[in-house]
């Protein structure tokens, strides 16, 4: 029974380092180069600036250069940049940057 009790503690600790893994300021590291600190930049010259969009929006349009419905000219580098993101991580992304 004791060791049944440990073993679920350490379930639940896997599951809660798990939870604060995902921290949208830490995941935005990543997309400062081309998107700036601030999300003001126009990455490499043709992305829409970031900064002023909302959570809503910005969760779509992530959403969209994942299944192609969205993106301009460079859309396939977002496509790229977003595929190893999972959905609770692209929202936390997206509540990050409807912040800056
Ligand atoms: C190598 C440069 C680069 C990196 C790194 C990058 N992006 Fe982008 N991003 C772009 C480019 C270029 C576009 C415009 C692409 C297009 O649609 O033609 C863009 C567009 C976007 C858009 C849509 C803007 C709009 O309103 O149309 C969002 C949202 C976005 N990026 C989020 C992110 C997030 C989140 C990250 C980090 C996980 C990230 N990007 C990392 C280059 C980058």
């Amino acid at each position: 029974m004791k060791s049944l009790r440990g073993f679920i503690f350490v379930l639940f600790m896997i599951f809660a380092m798990s939870a604060f893994a995902v921290n949208g300021k830490d995941l935005y590291k990543k997309c400062v180069a081309c998107h700036g600190t601030d999300g003001t930049k126009s990455a490499l010259g043709v992305g829409a600036p970031l900064k002023g969009q909302k959570e809503k929006t910005l969760y779509k349009k992530m959403k969209g250069y994942l299944d192609g419905s969205y993106g301009g000219t460079k859309k396939g580098i977002m496509k790229r940049n977003l595929a190893k993101y999972s959905d609770v991580e692209l929202k936390a992304l997206a509540i990050y940057i409807a912040t800056l």
